[in-house]
C-alpha cells in the first residue's frame, strides 16, 4: 500500500485505513485481531476507531491488540461526541465530556496518545470556543497529537479552522466525511473545502455499508439474514436510502464496470472513491478477513476514464443552486487565474 501524507502534517498514512466498527459486533476479539494482523502485514497503518462502537469494545479489543505491538507503527485514530451513557453530560463537546471521553478512550486503547482525536459531529450547544480550546491545550498535554473532524457541514468546518488560526491553536488536520458513488454530496463544499485548506480526507461508508459490492441485487428489501443491511435494527433507513432508480442504477454500473476490469463490484467502487485527488483514505469496513482481502485489492491499478465517467454518470446527483455550473461561471467570469 502507498503512503500518504496525512493533510498538512508530516505524518504518512497508508492509502486504505482500517475501520473498527465492526469490533466486537460481527468480528469476535480473535477475528479483529487477525484483521488487524492482516492489515499491517499489507501495508496498512491507519486504523479509526470510536468511543461509540459496540459501547466501548471496540477500542479495548483495538487496545488488547496493541499492547503487543509498536505503539509508534500505528497512526491510531478514535471520536467522541457522541452519547455513552445515562445522564445529562455523557455526550457533546464540552470541556467536561471531551477531557473525559479522552482519558476513558486512553484506558481503553491501553495507549497513553491518540494519534487523531476526531469531533465526531457537531455540537450545537456547546460554542466552538470552549470545544477547540480545549482539544488545543489535549495536544499541547500530549494526550492527542492532532485533531480531526467528522460529519461537520462545510460552514462550520471553515469556521472552526478561523477560529483556530485566529487563537493559534491546533487546527484540525483532517475530515471524515460520508463519501462514497451513493454519497456525492460530498462533493458540493467539503471535498473542495479540505483541499482548499489542505486537510486529509477520510472517507466513511466507502462501500455504502456493503450496498455497493452488488450483493443486495435482489434488493435491500430482501437482503439476507447475517448482511449489514438483512440484520438492520431499522431496515427502513436502508430502504429509503436505496430502493429507488438511483441506487439500482449504480449499482449496475458498478457490476458492468467490474466485468470489463476483472475486478470485484466492491473493488471498483473502492477505487472510485481512492480516485478522487481531494481524498487520502478511504476507511474500510469488514467483517471477515475475505472482505478484507478482496478490499485491499482495490488499490494498484486504476479505473480507466471511460468506466469513471460510467460511474460518475450513473450517480450524477442533481445540482442546484449555488453549486450549479452557472452559478460557477458567474463566480469565475473573467478571473479566472492565468
Ligand atoms: N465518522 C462516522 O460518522 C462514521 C460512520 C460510519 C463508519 N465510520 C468508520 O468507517 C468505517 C467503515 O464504515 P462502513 O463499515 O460503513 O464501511 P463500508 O465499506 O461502506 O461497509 C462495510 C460493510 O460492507 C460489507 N462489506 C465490506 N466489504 C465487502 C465485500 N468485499 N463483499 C461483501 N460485503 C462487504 C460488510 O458488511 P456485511 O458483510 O455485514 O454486510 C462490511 O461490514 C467504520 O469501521 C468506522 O471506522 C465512521
Amino acid at each position: 500500500m502507498r503512503l500518504k501524507k496525512l493533510g498538512r502534517t508530516g505524518v504518512l498514512v497508508s492509502e486504505l485505513g482500517l475501520g473498527t466498527m465492526t469490533f466486537g459486533w460481527k468480528a469476535t476479539e480473535a477475528e479483529s485481531h487477525a484483521l488487524l494482523d492482516r492489515f499491517v502485514a499489507s501495508g496498512g497503518n491507519l486504523v479509526d476507531t470510536a468511543d461509540v462502537y459496540s459501547e466501548g469494545r471496540s477500542e479495548e479489543i483495538l487496545g488488547g491488540w496493541l499492547a503487543g505491538r509498536d505503539r509508534e507503527e500505528i497512526v491510531l485514530a478514535t471520536k467522541a461526541r457522541f452519547r455513552t451513557g445515562e445522564g445529562a453530560n455523557r455526550v457533546g463537546l464540552s470541556r467536561k465530556h471531551l477531557v473525559s471521553a479522552v482519558r476513558q478512550s486512553l484506558h481503553r486503547l491501553r495507549t497513553d496518545y491518540i494519534d487523531l482525536f476526531q469531533v465526531h459531529t457537531w455540537d450545537p450547544l456547546t460554542p466552538l470556543e470552549e470545544t477547540f480550546g480545549t482539544l488545543n491545550t489535549l495536544v499541547e498535554s500530549g494526550s492527542i497529537r492532532y485533531v480531526g473532524i467528522s460529519n461537520f457541514r462545510g460552514w462550520q468546518l471553515e469556521k472552526a479552522l478561523q477560529l483556530c488560526r485566529a487563537r493559534g491553536w491546533s487546527e484540525p488536520v483532517s475530515l471524515q466525511p460520508q463519501y462514497n458513488l451513493h454519497a456525492r454530496a460530498t462533493e458540493f463544499e467539503l471535498l473542495p473545502l479540505c483541499a482548499a485548506e489542505g486537510l486529509a480526507v477520510l472517507p466513511w461508508s466507502p462501500l455504502g455499508g456493503g450496498f455497493l459490492t452488488g450483493k443486495y441485487r435482489d434488493w435491500v428489501r430482501h437482503a439476507p439474514a447475517g448482511t449489514r443491511i438483512g440484520d438492520a435494527k431499522d431496515p427502513e433507513m436502508y430502504v429509503s436510502r436505496f430502493d429507488n432508480d438511483r441506487a439500482r442504477r449504480i449499482v449496475e454500473a458498478v457490476v458492468h464496470v467490474s466485468r470489463s476490469t476483472r475486478k470485484t463490484p466492491a473493488q471498483v467502487a473502492l477505487n472510485w472513491v481512492l480516485a478522487n485527488p481531494a481524498v487520502t483514505s478511504p476507511i474500510l469496513g469488514v467483517r471477515n478477513g475475505e472482505q478484507l482481502v478482496e478490499n485491499l485489492g482495490a488499490t494498484g491499478w486504476s479505473l480507466t476514464g471511460t468506466q469513471r465517467a460510467e460511474l460518475d454518470a450513473a450517480s450524477d446527483l442533481e445540482i442546484t443552486y449555488p453549486y450549479d455550473r452557472r452559478a460557477e461561471q458567474q463566480q469565475r467570469d473573467g478571473r479566472d487565474p492565468p
